[in-house]
């Protein structure tokens, strides 16, 4: 059997990956804050896999990213997704110490603390998935929050992909452009939604990444990985 978590499985793009991820062996950590949303991510998922654990943890606090960890036990994850995210979009000027630490907390420091307590543990073969954005290529113009947090993450996980290798454990990191989620619905402005990739195109996308990496190897390894 193997255990996926997925951070911010509540709705959008992490709803879209369980959907697409549920499987018959596969036991799925769902995380997210609101406990309507993530049930209703459940409803969609448990008839196709194994067992589905809700996970109900604000990762803005380092204390409940702490629980988190607790509570998803010791058995180890075969799958992480640092999906969770938030988009403060505003001049820097205007950027508020809370909404600056929101970010870091939930942007990076979580991330962080789930990857360095879960990778360590993975056996070989297993994957860790950030999904970051454009916006950890580029930066734009009141994007700045949002952007140092996707470039911090970026730089993270692409060193602790390199610790990993050894191990055969894989760092995917996905950059997704605009995508017609909620997180739109917070930000100023009269954005194209219509114009934007699904949800599930992300997933698709995470989907194919991890089943092509592992195929590709396999042709030209032993160690599929
Ligand atoms: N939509 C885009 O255009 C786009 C493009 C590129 C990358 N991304 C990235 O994709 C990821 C998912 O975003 P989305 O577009 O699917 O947005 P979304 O629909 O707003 O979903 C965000 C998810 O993150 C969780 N989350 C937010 N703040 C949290 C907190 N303090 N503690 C715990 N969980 C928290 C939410 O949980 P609750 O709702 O339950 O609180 C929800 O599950 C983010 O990392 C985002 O940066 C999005």
């Amino acid at each position: 059997m193997k255990r996926y978590l997925i951070a911010g499985a509540s709705r959008g793009i992490g709803r879209a990956i369980a959907e697409k991820l549920a499987a018959d062996d596969a036991v799925l950590l769902l995380h997210g804050r609101d406990t309507v949303a993530l049930a209703q991510t459940r409803k969609a998922v448990e008839p196709r896999c194994a067992e589905v654990v809700l996970l109900v943890h604000d990762l803005a606090k380092r204390s409940s990213v702490s629980e988190l960890i607790s509570e998803a036990g010791n058995a180890p994850i075969d799958l992480l997704v640092n999906n969770a995210g938030v988009a403060v979009v505003k001049r820097f000027t205007e950027i508020t110490t809370i909404e600056w630490e929101q970010t870091v907390g939930v942007n990076i420091t979580a991330p962080f603390m789930l990857t360095q307590h879960f990778a360590s543990r993975m056996p070989p073969g297993s994957s860790v998935v950030n999904i970051l954005s454009i916006a950890a290529r580029s930066g734009f113009a009141n994007w700045s929050a949002y952007c140092m947090s996707k470039f911090a993450l970026e730089g993270f996980s692409q060193c602790v992909r390199e610790e990993l290798r050894d191990r055969k454990i894989r760092v995917i990191n996905v950059y997704p452009a605009a995508t017609d989620t909620n997180i739109w619905n917070e930000i100023e402005g009269d954005w194209p939604r219509g114009k934007m990739i699904s949800p599930k195109d992300v997933a698709s996308a995470v989907a194919y990444a991890l089943r092509d990496r592992l195929t590709s190897r396999l042709k030209t390894s032993p160690c599929p990985v």
